[in-house]
């Protein structure tokens, strides 16, 4: 009896040791650092976040506050980092779908977006999302005061964006179009097929410096606090991932980059090359 004691004893000892060897299934850190690589995506029509230097080609294309901050991130895990660039809602497709380690694209903290992916603590960009505006055409500037001036209008938004989610919550009456790039919104805003086009002031300035015929509109949208800062999208479940992301950001911030990184941003786009463009 006591015999077999002992064997039960050791055979629940040997199963233990072997749970507890048994590599931890699916550390993406390991993962990313085997490869040597940090895959990227990024939407670039998104100035001052992300947009593309026409100057440069390849990988150099890509700049902007989120660049700058996803090139610490691949730094702090001391590997390479490789931008893919995509449509705002195809970046948030690329993580779900796993085809992307992660996407750092600007994206505002949303309860959706929480529930569907894992996000990282704020990240704050200059002014970029403090105020959330609509876009309209110089010449209306005195046509359009308030909410109601938009009913029955076509009012455009990218898609799967925070500013879609505040035409639809705060202007019920106009009709939503959705935009896919940032940069054909503005062209059909300009070419009249739409009559305001949403956006995050500091890239509604943006893009204001390169089109003086258009404004911003004296009606804004009312932006809870939540939705002012930025966060890093990545896939649900990658928490080891995560949690190396948050210790970057808190690096970053405590070394006082952010400001460095918004101020060289704005300072690329108001240069020659700056384009609000997104690679087909
Ligand atoms: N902050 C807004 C959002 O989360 C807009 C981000 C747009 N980013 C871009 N790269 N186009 O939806």
């Amino acid at each position: 009896m006591k015999a077999m004691k002992k064997i039960v004893c050791i055979a629940l000892a040997l199963l233990l040791t072997a749970a507890l060897t048994v590599p931890a299934l699916a550390d993406e850190v390991d993962d990313i650092k085997k490869a040597g690589v940090l895959t990227v995506a990024l939407s670039p029509d998104f100035s001052p976040m992300e947009f593309v230097d026409s100057t440069k080609t390849g990988q150099e294309q890509y700049v902007g506050f989120d660049v700058s901050l996803a090139q610490f991130i691949a730094g702090e895990l001391g590997v390479a980092l490789e931008i893919q660039a995509m449509n705002f809602d195809a970046c948030q497709t690329a993580v779900a779908m796993d085809a992307v380690d992660l996407s750092i694209s600007g994206y505002s903290w949303t309860e959706s977006r929480a529930e569907n992916f894992e996000l990282s603590d704020y990240y704050y960009a200059g002014d970029n999302e403090t105020e959330q505006v609509l876009l309209i055409r110089a010449a209306d500037a005195e046509k359009y005061t308030s909410a109601e001036a938009f009913d029955g209008l076509d009012v455009g938004a990218q898609n799967a964006s925070l500013q879609q989610m505040l035409v639809e919550e705060q202007l019920p009456g106009a009709n939503l179009k959705i935009i896919g790039e940032i940069g054909v919104g503005v062209m059909e805003l300009q070419a009249a097929n739409i009559e305001a086009l949403a956006v995050a002031k500091g890239n509604g300035e943006q893009i204001i410096a390169n089109n003086p015929d258009l404004v911003i509109c004296d009606w804004q949208f009312e932006v809870a606090a939540e939705y002012e800062a930025n966060v890093v999208m990545l896939r649900k479940g990658e928490t080891a991932l995560l949690a190396a992301v948050n210790e970057a950001l808190a690096k970053a911030y405590a070394a006082g980059y952010y400001g460095e990184w918004y101020d060289a941003a704005l300072e690329l786009a108001a240069s020659e090359g700056a384009l609000e463009v997104s690679v087909e």
